[in-house]
């Protein structure tokens, strides 16, 4: 299957690149989604995407005040004055795609769910240090959500959730390329043996959430068109394209 690469962002020169102007033209130019026709599934789908989605959902909408703090504190120690604002929009993106979700399952009475042993591993994760740490673990959740939004696009034919996956796709990619990019600011200036202890951990830390997304929802992933083994390698490559990303600054 063919995935979506990094490249499509279309970003040419990364360290120039405005992102609080991204922000503010991908949020006024959103696709159209129509939540009035709830006939497109049948229960069977319904049963199918309803376990992941509502764990995507909760998921996408768990950023919040520690990463405003750590943000806040790195911006200031490195002066790098427009991150505050680059990431209050990043927030205002993941809120977006959780109230999409939520939307959505509305339609279809799929419940929202409060607390999921996944998604509370994830909290943990990113606040037990600093900015390096919350950027690692969110991007790692980012990579897999662009295998799994296509995995969903394709589970089912409904329009509505294309378009919803379609746009999910479209913010994810450019949200990988700015943690990555942000990587790269923490690393440049770091020793040699560090930076590669902290990519082996970042592979460590990509196959167990493989591990662990790829088996819960492994029907979701093989209706979408997934096997196992490449749902691992896409995630494996998107991986090795952030890396490439925090190593040299350049897509
Ligand atoms: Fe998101
Ligand atoms: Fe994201």
């Amino acid at each position: 299957m063919k995935r979506a690469v990094l490249k499509e962002t279309k970003i040419t020169n990364l360290e120039e690149f405005n992102w609080i102007e991204y922000f503010e033209y991908n949020n006024k130019n959103l696709l159209k989604l129509d939540y009035t026709n709830n006939k497109e599934l049948t229960e069977e789908e319904i049963n199918l995407i309803a376990p992941s989605i509502k764990a995507f959902q909760l998921g996408e909408g768990s950023q919040g005040k520690h990463l405003t703090k750590v943000v806040e504190e790195y911006a200031k120690k490195t002066n790098y004055k427009d991150y505050p604002e680059i990431m209050k929009w990043f927030i205002i993106e993941e809120n977006r795609h959780s109230q999409t979700l939520k939307k959505f399952m509305e339609i279809y009475n799929i419940k929202p769910v409060q607390k999921l042993s996944v998604d509370n591993i994830f909290r943990i994760l990113r606040k037990l240090m600093g900015i390096e740490c919350e950027v690692i673990v969110l991007v790692t959740a980012e990579m897999v959500a662009l295998s799994y939004y296509t995995a969903l696009s394709n589970s089912t034919g409904s329009t509505l959730l294309k378009t919803i996956c379609t746009q999910m796709l479209n913010d994810e990619l450019k949200h990988v390329v700015l943690q990555s990019a942000t990587l790269h600011r923490i690393s440049k200036n770091r020793n040699k043996t560090t930076n590669n202890i902290i990519r082996f951990i970042r592979k460590i830390l990509m196959n167990l959430t493989v591990f662990v997304v790829g088996h819960k929802f492994k029907n979701l992933f093989l209706k979408g068109g997934y096997s196992y083994k490449e749902f691992k390698n896409h995630c494996r490559e998107y991986l090795e394209e952030s890396i490439s990303i925090e190593k040299t600054g350049k897509l």
